[in-house]
Order: structure tokens, then C-alpha cells, then sequence
């Protein structure tokens, strides 16, 4: 049995303590006694920074020292761990950057600071041989790090999709639901505490971009450009798409998907837009503020996981298990047992992103239009003067000549390169009233 060198307990600073770093005081409080047994050895939180140190947050702090000196915290001898709770870009990355250089381990939620400055961090914990820990940052409380990293390490991954992101998920369910527009879905989003007063790296898919670069490194080794990654969010979506959907047997989810196929060698595929998918699909099941990702390796098949992607308290416990597995490091003085992308830097490559256009696949199209004579056939037309064969055409409306009515086409599996060329010419069209709108359908989503 190696040596616990920290029977004592393993010391924990936290920077930042907002709702996630109030989870984590919160579940080392509670579950104190528990972590400490499965540890061998207690985590002792012994110091918290944060510039607001006068709120209330409802959770016992004796005993630990709060103050808003976090460069004091990071150099603090008795820290072992850092934990950076702070979000956002440059603070955040100049504290993380600091812990790394103190020779501490760091855990962190903040998925944006890893896809954009991944590269430098983690460079930098492999040089001062030190571990940075992120399991929060990608699922909440779900441990789909863990299970890339570990639990299907012997799998050459096929895919990875999911709804990555709770809120728009939220949002979706409730236009289906209600009828209602994105706005008025949004804004209950908001009163709820699901959306954020700024909504925008939810809701233009920004979020899931960054988790889907996490998640595209673990599974494949590829160290992507976030930039890269095709990244289309859900504003413009209306209350027909969830009906026209419904009749066809399907809903609108909007997914994060990463796939390295064979046919594509050197490239990965790597997206995140709204998309239909059969109501029969097990993503299809997942409702509200939850989350849900479908990995598919070649022996494991296809694996679930499913449950709460955000919150205080499943969140926190996503970071009090990172700490847990820090901190048996700290115990064993064994750090970098496995490479926080699961590959060792050496081996990460960067393939390229594959066009959307090389996609092929169905699509659903919805066309704005004036119901004239004709323009049923300039739609059509249009899309068969690019081989675009067409398995159903719906049209909406007051149908009355002259007046503005929408039409929607589902095509057969067609390149996508194609319909957006067949798209430019239709939408020039004097009946064309605004850029058609096009939605791509995935059928194996599980
Ligand atoms: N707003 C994000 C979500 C928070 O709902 O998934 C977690 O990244």
C-alpha cells in the first residue's frame, strides 16, 4: 500500500464564491465525513477569495479564511489544490496560470478558458508536473469526462453527440410545449435562473461549442480550434418548426456532434446547430434544464448519460470529485496518473473541422414566401436544378394570393453543399421575403 502522505488532510483554496463555489463549501460540509473515508484523508477547504466577501451565501464558513486576496491564496503553502470557480477569460486564466506556477493542482468549471487558452494551461501543468482537473466544466454533475478519460479508454470512440447545453434545452422544450416564441420561452428561461440576463453563449451555442472541444479531445486526442467548430444557435427558430416536426414524428434538440469516420481520414467532424431527430431517439427523451450525451464506441456499442448539465449542487459535485481525485495524487505524491485530455499533449493532432457543406443528409428547408402562382415551383424547381430530391412539401399559411405564407420542404439525403448553392438562387426570388431557414435531420441519435 503506497504511503498517504497527507493523513492530515489535503488543503483546498477556493477562488470564487459565487453559486458553484457555494455548492462546494456546501457539499465539503455535508459530506465531509464521507469524502474523508473514501479519501483516506479529510479535504480541508481552509481558504476562499472572492471580491465580495460581505453576502450572506447560507453556508458555514467557520474556520475558514475568506478574504479577497486570491494571489495570497495561490501562494499560500498550506493549499494544495486551487480551485478556480471565477469564469470568464483573464482573471481567471492569470489565477490558473499563477496556481500551476505555484506548483498547485487546479480544478475548474470554466469550459471557456480551457477551449480558448487549453493549450497554454495545460502545457503549463505538464511542465510544472502538476494536474488540472475540469469534470465540472461538461455535464454538471454528469461524469462524461470521466467516462471518456477512464471508463472507455479502450474504445476507439465513434462518435460523441449530445444536447450539451441546459438551457437551450430548456428553451426548445418549452416553445414545443407551449407554442410560444423564443423570446417569450426565454425570458420564463430567465425568470427561472436557466438563462442568464445575457443569454448569448447558451442560446448561439457558444457553450457547447467549448464543451464540445473538451469532449472532441478526450474521445479522439484532436486538439481543436473552438473557431473551427460550426457553431449555429437557436433564435431562429419558430413555434412551427415544433409543429411541422411533431407531424413527421420528430422533435428539435439542439445537439453538439463530434464523429471521426472512416470515409473522412484526416478530418473529424465537429458541430453544434439545432437539429431534428426522431422522436423515438433516446436524446429525443430528454426535456427541461437536463442534458444528455450518446457516446458510441466500438466495444462498448452505445452508451447514455443522462441527468442535471448545470446547477449549484450538481455541479459542485462534479468539482468536489475532481478534488477527491487531486487529492488522493496529493496523498500518494503521484500526479499526471492520466493526462487531463486523457492523451499525453505529444500525442493530441488537429485535424481539420469537415465543411458542412461535405455533410450528406437530409434537411428540412422553410421558406418565407408570397403565395403567388408559380412560387411553389421556383422553390421546387430551384432545388431540382441542383439534384435536390424532395420527399415532402408542407405549406402554412392564411392561403390567400399575395399574401406572405411559409412553405417546408424535407429533402432526401442530399449534399449540403448543394442545397446552400440551390438556397443562394431561390432566395434571390421577388416572392422570397427572407433567407430560408434550414435545419438539418439526424436519424442515429440512439
Ligand atoms: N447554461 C449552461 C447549461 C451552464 O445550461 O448547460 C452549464 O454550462
Amino acid at each position: 500500500m503506497p504511503k498517504n502522505r497527507k493523513k492530515d488532510g489535503v488543503g483546498v483554496g477556493l477562488i470564487g464564491l459565487g453559486t458553484i463555489g457555494t455548492g462546494v463549501a456546501r457539499v465539503l460540509r455535508q459530506n465531509g465525513d464521507l469524502i474523508a473515508e473514501r479519501m483516506g484523508a479529510p479535504l480541508r477547504l481552509i481558504r476562499i477569495a472572492d471580491i465580495d466577501t460581505e453576502t450572506d451565501r447560507g453556508v458555514n464558513l467557520d474556520g475558514i479564511v475568506f478574504d479577497a486576496d486570491a494571489q495570497g491564496l495561490v501562494e499560500d503553502p498550506q493549499v494544495d489544490i486551487v480551485v478556480e470557480l471565477i469564469g470568464g477569460y483573464d482573471v481567471a486564466r492569470r489565477f490558473t496560470l499563477e496556481a500551476i506556477r505555484a506548483g498547485k493542482h487546479v480544478v475548474t468549471a470554466n469550459k471557456a478558458l480551457l477551449a480558448l487558452h487549453g493549450r497554454e494551461i495545460f502545457g503549463a501543468a505538464a511542465a510544472a508536473g502538476v494536474d488540472v482537473a475540469f469534470e465540472a466544466s461538461v455535464g454538471g454533475g454528469i461524469p462524461i469526462l470521466r467516462s471518456l478519460r477512464e471508463g472507455l479508454c479502450a474504445n476507439r470512440i465513434h462518435s460523441v453527440q449530445g444536447i450539451l447545453n441546459g438551457t437551450t434545452n430548456y428553451v426548445l422544450t418549452e416553445m414545443e410545449k407551449t407554442g410560444e416564441s423564443f423570446e417569450i420561452a426565454l425570458k420564463r428561461a430567465q425568470d427561472l435562473g436557466y438563462a442568464e440576463a445575457d443569454p448569448t453563449f447558451d442560446v448561439d451555442g457558444i457553450d457547447a461549442a467549448h464543451k464540445l472541444c473538451l469532449l472532441a479531445a478526450m474521445a479522439f486526442g484532436v486538439d481543436l480550434d473552438f473557431n473551427d467548430i460550426p457553431t449555429e444557435g437557436i433564435r431562429h427558430l419558430v413555434p412551427l418548426d415544433f409543429e411541422i416536426a411533431a407531424e413527421f414524428d420528430y422533435r428539435i434538440k439542439m445537439l453538439g456532434i463530434a464523429k471521426e469516420e472512416p470515409s473522412h481520414p484526416g478530418r473529424i467532424e465537429a458541430r453544434v446547430h439545432p437539429t431534428l431527430i426522431p422522436r423515438s431517439s433516446m436524446l429525443a427523451a430528454v426535456d427541461g434544464a437536463l442534458t444528455a450525451f450518446l457516446v458510441d464506441g466500438d466495444a462498448v456499442g452505445s452508451t447514455l448519460y443522462y441527468g442535471a448539465g448545470a446547477g449549484e449542487m450538481p455541479t459542485a459535485s462534479a468539482v468536489v470529485a475532481d478534488l477527491m481525485e487531486l487529492g488522493r495524487e496529493v496523498c500518494r505524491e503521484s500526479a499526471g496518473r492520466v493526462a487531463p485530455l486523457s492523451y499525453p499533449q505529444q500525442n493530441l493532432s488537429s485535424p481539420r473541422v469537415l465543411p458542412l457543406g461535405e455533410l450528406q443528409g437530409r434537411l428540412y428547408l422553410r421558406f418565407e414566401v408570397v403565395d403567388l402562382p408559380g412560387v411553389l415551383s421556383h422553390v421546387t424547381g430551384g432545388l431540382a436544378d441542383h439534384g435536390i430530391g424532395i420527399e415532402s412539401v408542407i405549406q402554412r399559411g392564411p392561403s390567400a394570393t399575395g399574401e406572405p405564407v411559409t412553405v417546408v420542404v424535407w429533402t432526401h439525403p442530399s449534399p449540403e453543399a448543394a442545397v446552400r448553392e440551390a438556397l443562394k438562387r431561390i432566395d434571390t426570388g421577388p416572392e422570397v421575403l427572407s433567407p430560408t431557414r434550414v435545419l438539418r435531420i439526424e436519424e442515429e441519435v440512439g
